[in-house]
């Protein structure tokens, strides 16, 4: 576990997102397995999500949302010292999806690197970001959390195909000058929780080369009902912990961005923290679970729609495959 509790010195200076193109409705899902409209809607709050077309990858998808972010905050691809973007479902399994990106980029000054952390990627990245900048050896980090969850998606698995979507959010972190910037970050993990969130295939424990593996082995498997008991528990303690650490209670927050990974989760830790629908981002009915994606999603559509403005506080958590948690706090 990393903690920290300190004044502004990093802050997110420009956001960008992209998703996929072709729409997946719950009506489409219908007509794939045995599903309904009304179980989704009701038990996850999605009504649809977004996939890539045939041929677009994960780096794609990260270059459109970088290009954003970048002339969001003013600067250019020569700027950034590095490049980290949280990703399970990278191009290759190397060189890693920062290094393609920089290339598709232009971004010959950065050292570049993935982070596998699932759902809290991007925010294990800013928490990255905000130490190296602290640390003095970085002025500007190019964070992303991106994923083509459908390249690892059973379409035939009615209890997990329903629930994902493709896509890469995107934020240009930087020296503040001000009291802008990141006030907190908090990351956690359990390994013993592995077991509940995993994809097998395709690493050196069931080797791609094995022919005789079956096709799941190379999908996302879940068990949902495990999850949802953690994951409510773990991002109450994941908010409250960066909360903490920054010095502040929910009542401080302006505007609060939970992983959208189920409705009822965000309703349950809404409830616990007193957060009234006005202050959190809900973008889930649109998008489904982007993983890592999430989040920075949500930012920038947040930031688009003006729902969070220059000064606003915002508290991100997130959970994901691991078990691996993720909160911060941040004036933007
Ligand atoms: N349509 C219709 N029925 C379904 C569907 C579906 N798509 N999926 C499951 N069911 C059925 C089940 O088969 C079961 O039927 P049964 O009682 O006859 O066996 C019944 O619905 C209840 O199944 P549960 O799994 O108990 O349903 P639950 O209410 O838990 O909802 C869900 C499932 C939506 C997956 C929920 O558990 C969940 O959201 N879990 C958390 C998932 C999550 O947050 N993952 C985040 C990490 S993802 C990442 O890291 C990339």
């Amino acid at each position: 576990m990393t903690d920290n509790n300190h004044r502004p010195v990093a802050r997110i200076a420009g956001t960008g997102h992209a998703s996929g193109t072709r729409v997946l409705t719950n009506f489409d899902l219908e007509r794939m397995v045995d599903t309904s409209d009304e179980w989704i809607t009701a038990r996850t709050g999605i009504k649809e999500r977004h996939l890539v077309e045939n041929g677009t990858v994960t780096s794609d998808l990260c270059s459109d949302a970088a290009k954003q972010a970048l002339a969001d905050a003013g600067l250019s691809a020569e700027n950034l010292d590095y490049i980290i973007v949280g990703t399970v479902t990278g191009d290759m399994k190397f060189p890693s999806t920062a290094s393609i990106l920089q290339s598709k980029l232009g971004a010959y000054n950065a050292s570049t690197f993935d982070i596998s952390a699932a759902c809290s990627g991007f925010i294990y990245g800013l928490d990255i970001a905000d130490s190296l900048i602290r640390s003095g050896r970085a002025e500007t980090i190019l964070v992303i959390g991106a994923e083509v969850l459908s390249s690892m998606t059973n379409y035939q698995d009615r209890k997990t195909c329903v629930l994902f979507g493709d896509g890469a959010g995107a934020a240009v972190v930087t020296r503040s000058d001000d009291d802008r910037g990141i006030l907190s970050t908090h990351t956690g993990s359990n390994g013993d929780l592995a077991h509940l969130l995993y994809c097998d295939g395709g690493g050196s424990l069931k080797p791609a080369m094995n022919r005789d593996l079956p096709f799941e082995d190379f999908t996302l498997r879940m068990n949902g009902n495990e999850v949802f008991k953690h994951a409510v528990r773990i991002m109450d303690h994941a908010a409250l912990t960066a909360l903490e650490k920054a010095g502040i209670s929910p009542s401080d927050v302006d505007m609060f961005i939970p992983h959208q990974a189920n409705i009822r989760i965000i309703d349950a830790m809404a409830k616990r923290l007193s957060f009234s629908r006005d202050r959190i981002m809900i973008n889930i009915d649109r998008y489904g679970n982007t993983s890592t994606a999430s989040i920075p999603t949500a930012l920038n559509e947040a930031r688009l729609a003006g729902r969070v403005r220059e000064g606003d506080v915002v508290l991100v958590a997130a959970f994901g495959g691991g078990f691996t948690w993720a909160s911060a706090v941040f004036r933007m």
